[in-house]
């Protein structure tokens, strides 16, 4: 009887509200947005958002109104718009508000469509974008505090928020705009707790000229309370599958009159350089979303469509440091280049019954694909040639110490005695990709994503010449890592053993410093030469054109070349790395010409084969990994035997956090944590997230863990492996593989010892917590376990 009573009061809420939603359309005309009893009200009637996030800086503004159609076609009558600031102030106080980054021209595309709009200005943006969206050389202050009160970042914010309200101040609703709500900062909850600092971004976005539009602050069901301000609205942020009902049960016992929002409900998820490509099904997108449109619920598809990371916008995430891949295709219902999928099929026909029993409008035709032939590269500037005049100076210096914000940096410096041993090199960090050559000979690499920092040099002789070329890859976007330096960032040395065992460690000084900014410009300065058997597989920049006699989207295939980035027609079009997964780079036919084009690679490890060509289907899912992608190596057999467990018990069954205190505290650096069945029976093993708690019974920081082993990861399926337990990310999971037996046991590598009372665990999200621990063990110890 009560869930009678529920579907029949689930279905009038949802009648109304199409009713209301049906006769909404963004017009010209001044109008009102705001807040009733348990619903928006717009224009004074009851109102459900249907949001289609998608970014403008991620598709050419050629398409722009394509990409709105498609949004509409699929039943959303609104569109959700990030800003990016670092995009628009690439230099401190010189700002670009046009051609692709011309905000006011897509907030007045989406009006014409008769679609509003939901802003969210930042300052901080997460999205997989460089940085999070804050501009780099915010880093020149080396001891800036980012989203903080620092004074010096409030006082570009507010310069920065009062431009964009000069863009967008004025299109807002009541000012016969599209825009209806704009959000203030960004899930801040998972970053700090810090009411002041959040006040203080209203107050700014206020004056920049959103003075009456309703504003909002979005967060997790987790976390949102900390940050949460008395007078702005509070939504959601959850990703498919995830249990609707408890997403919004405490903001319905804290706020019983609010409207809900999921105002981001992620599509699919984003694809990290040596990770399989992310996908999500789309059932459980459909089922969520109609499951929110039968409560009445608003949400904003994350990502609806997501486009592109040209050039080096790519963000990349922590804890550790995983570069995002140049696709943002996001695994969305509209796909990278623009094109419906099944996804958006199936999500149109749901859509469909909540449009109040009107057709939706006709999907519009997609841009035609070509493919082009092999291009073969004849010209290359090969990067030992090319070296610009070098910085002289003692130290090695950061990039933003050097004023540069992106690309490679090449140190030089000379070795001044002869070391008649091999000796270790040590580089305090290289951030991120560093390769070393001795007299220009390659020695090898230092991957940061891998957490490498040293590298063994042969005997050296006084006069020899040490080059370490870094290339920095997209700057983290999420945690508190953000503060993403690049380049060298503190010193190198090198040390190596006497005769007699005494250790020497040498700090190396007196460098020549040679800037490689990735800009196009200095990309096309270099100088070119004919290939030759020589120079053909060397690092640098490769040079063709190639003509077409009709233009088209296409997907440039990389797979030839090593790691680097590409132009074509001076448009930045993306980084490409070959251990993938993404192979191919999405061209779109509108930065493309009749007649000649020109394509420039720059790369950084060296081709294979110069040549490329253009595919009409991408390759985003194929990787070209030298280890596995698992952390149990061949034959690893862990052997708990003889191991006493610092604590058991059992975990609670449904969703939610839970917090485990132990008996007495214990010590050490590996913990491993043996799950001995699961609630139900079921056939897998999975965890969201874990903290370990300190003495104070506070959360350690998990900036410095890696998994030093897991029994099993499903990497089939999709991403799951162990790293997912500590990724920041309560969507996320780790998960054994179908039918593998119980035990599990997964191991953590804090990296020095600590003492541990306590541990906070999380299951997975989707209603009554699948795969969720039941009966468990606790080891801890100083020394690696025996394998
Ligand atoms: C969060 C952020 C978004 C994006 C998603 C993951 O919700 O707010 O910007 O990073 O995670 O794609």
């Amino acid at each position: 009887m009560k869930n009678i009573l529920k579907t029949i009061l689930a279905c009038t809420i949802a009648g109304t509200m199409m009713m209301a939603s049906s006769n909404a359309m963004a017009g010209d005309k001044v109008g009102s947005f705001g807040i009733g009893d348990k619903t928006f009200l717009l224009n004074g009637k009851p109102f459900v958002i249907k949001a289609a996030e998608v970014h403008y800086p991620r598709i050419p503004r050629e398409y722009w109104e394509h990409r709105i159609k498609m949004c509409k076609a699929l039943g959303m009558n609104t569109l959700c718009i990030y800003i990016f600031w670092n995009i628009h102030e690439q230099q401190e106080g010189v700002f670009n508000f046009t051609d692709n980054n011309d905000i006011r021209h897509f907030v007045k595309l989406a009006q014409k469509n008769g679609m509003y709009v939901i802003v969210r200005p930042g300052p901080y943006v997460c999205a997989e974008w460089e940085m999070g969206g804050l501009p780099w050389w915010l880093l020149k202050k080396k001891d800036i505090k980012l989203r903080e009160q620092d004074p010096y970042f409030m006082e570009r914010l507010e310069i920065f928020e009062k431009k964009v309200g000069e863009q967008l101040g004025d299109l807002t609703i009541e000012k016969g705009g599209p825009i209806i709500m704009v959000q203030v900062e960004n899930e801040y909850g998972s970053y700090g707790e810090d009411k002041p600092y959040i006040s203080a971004v209203r107050d700014i976005i206020r004056k920049s000229g959103f003075d009456k539009v309703e504003l909002f602050q979005c967060d997790w069901s987790s976390n949102f309370t900390k940050n949460g301000l008395d007078d702005l609205t509070w939504t959601m942020n959850f990703g498919t599958g995830a249990n609707i009902d408890n997403e919004f049960k405490k903001l319905s016992q804290l706020r019983p009159n609010s409207p809900k929002m999921c105002s981001e409900f992620w599509s699919g998820w984003f694809d990290k350089w040596g990770g399989r490509h992310e996908t999500r099904g789309a059932q459980a997108m459909v089922d969520g979303i109609r499951a929110m449109l039968d409560r009445g619920i608003s949400f904003s598809l994350y990502m609806t469509h997501g486009g592109t990371n040209w050039g080096h916008w790519a963000g990349a995430n922590s804890p550790g440091f995983a570069p995002d891949v140049t696709s943002y295709d996001y695994d969305a219902p509209i796909n990278e280049a623009g094109q419906t999928t099944d996804k958006y099929f199936e999500l149109r026909e749901m859509m469909a019954k909540y449009n109040d029993g009107k057709k939706l409008p006709a999907v519009p035709k997609e841009f035609p694909t070509i493919s082009i032939p092999t291009v073969e590269f004849k010209q290359v500037a090969p990067l030992y040639d090319n070296l610009p005049t070098p910085i002289e100076s003692t130290n090695t210096k950061s990039f933003e110490e050097l004023n540069q914000g992106w690309g490679c940096v090449l140190y030089r410096t000379t070795i001044s005695q002869n070391i008649n041993s091999e000796s270790v090199l040590k580089i305090t960090e290289a951030h991120d990709y560093a390769q070393i050559f001795v007299n220009k000979k390659f020695i090898g690499k230092i991957d940061r994503i891998n957490r490498e920092n040293s590298i063994i040099l042969p005997a050296l002789k006084e006069g020899d010449v040490l080059d370490i070329y870094v290339e920095a890859l997209g700057r983290i976007n999420f945690g508190r890592a953000i503060k993403d330096f690049k380049g060298i960032t503190e010193k190198v040395e090198l040390s190596y053993n006497l005769k007699n065992n005494s250790k020497v460690n040498i700090d190396l000084k007196g460098w020549q410093i040679y800037c490689l900014p990735d800009d196009y410009k200095s990309q096309t300065e270099m100088k070119y030469v004919a290939i030759n058997e020589q120079n053909k597989n060397c690092r640098g920049n490769y040079r063709a054109t190639f003509k077409l006699s009709k233009v088209g989207d296409t997907f440039i295939n990389m797979e030839k070349f090593g790691k680097g980035q590409v132009y074509v027609n001076g448009h930045a079009i993306g980084r490409f790395w070959e251990i993938g997964p993404q192979q191919t780079l999405y061209m779109p036919g509108c930065w493309l010409k009749k007649g000649e084009n020109e394509i420039i690679v720059q790369d950084v490890l060296g081709p294979k084969e110069a040549s490329v060509e253009g595919l009409q289907e991408p390759i985003i899912d194929k990787l070209n990994l030298k280890g596995p992608q698992t952390h149990r190596l061949d034959g690893q057999n862990l052997d708990l035997s003889g191991e006493k467990p610092a604590h058991s018990g059992s975990l609670k069954a449904g969703n939610g956090w839970q917090e485990v205190k132990f008996d007495k505290p214990v010590s050490g650096r590996y913990v491993c944590l043996e799950a001995l069945n699961s609630h139900w029976n079921r056939e897998y093993c999975c965890i969201a997230e874990i903290y370990l708690l300190n003495e104070n019974g506070e959360r350690l920081s998990r900036e410095p863990w890696s998994i030093a082993y897991a029994d099993d990861e499903d990497v089939q399926s999709g991403n799951k492996n162990g790293d997912k337990i500590f990724d920041l990310q309560e969507s996320t999971y780790w998960s054994t593989n179908k039918g593998v037996k119980f035990p599990h046991s997964i191991i953590i590598d804090m990296n020095q010892d600590q003492t541990i009372t306590g541990f906070q665990i999380l299951p997975r999200m989707e209603e009554g917590a699948p795969e969720s621990i039941k009966d468990y063990r606790i080891y801890v110890k100083s020394a690696p376990f025996k394998m």
